[in-house]
């Protein structure tokens, strides 16, 4: 736990040189269908980790650092997501989230 969030504070600082970073993850967070309103839990289960790998030293200046800083990223990655699935969506063929498909098979015995 104390790794991912040392990772997590190395992206949050590094946004500009982690591009083609967030432009990998992004694609991933699209083809799985991650929405923009799952982000301020995944900040929230965030912030706690950081509190329980501080411990005392987690002062609320620090906190709202942290949530200031996720609040930030999250931004880029929920811009950078929309983008993805308009482009999806206006595909030949495409659509956007979940769409009901009917498999058919032929069997041929001899
Ligand atoms: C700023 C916030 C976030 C960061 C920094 C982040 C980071 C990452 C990273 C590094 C990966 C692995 C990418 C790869 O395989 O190349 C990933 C995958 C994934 N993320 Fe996120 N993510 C964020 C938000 C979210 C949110 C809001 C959700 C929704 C619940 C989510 C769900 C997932 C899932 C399901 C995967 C795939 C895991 C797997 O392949 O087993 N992420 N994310």
């Amino acid at each position: 736990m104390g790794y991912a969030v040392y990772a997590a504070g190395e992206y949050i600082t590094n946004l500009e040189a982690n591009k083609p970073v967030i432009e990998r993850i992004s694609q991933k967070h699209r083809a799985i269908g991650i929405k923009s309103e799952q982000y301020p839990v995944v900040g929230e289960t965030l912030l706690q980790a950081v509190r329980d790998v501080l411990g005392e030293a987690a002062t609320d200046e620090i906190i709202e650092a942290w949530g200031k800083a996720y609040g930030y990223i999250s931004d880029a990655f929920i811009s950078l997501e929309k983008k993805l699935y308009e482009e999806t969506e206006q595909q030949a063929g495409g659509w956007e989230g979940y769409r009901t498909a009917v498999a058919t098979a032929f069997f041929n015995f001899y």
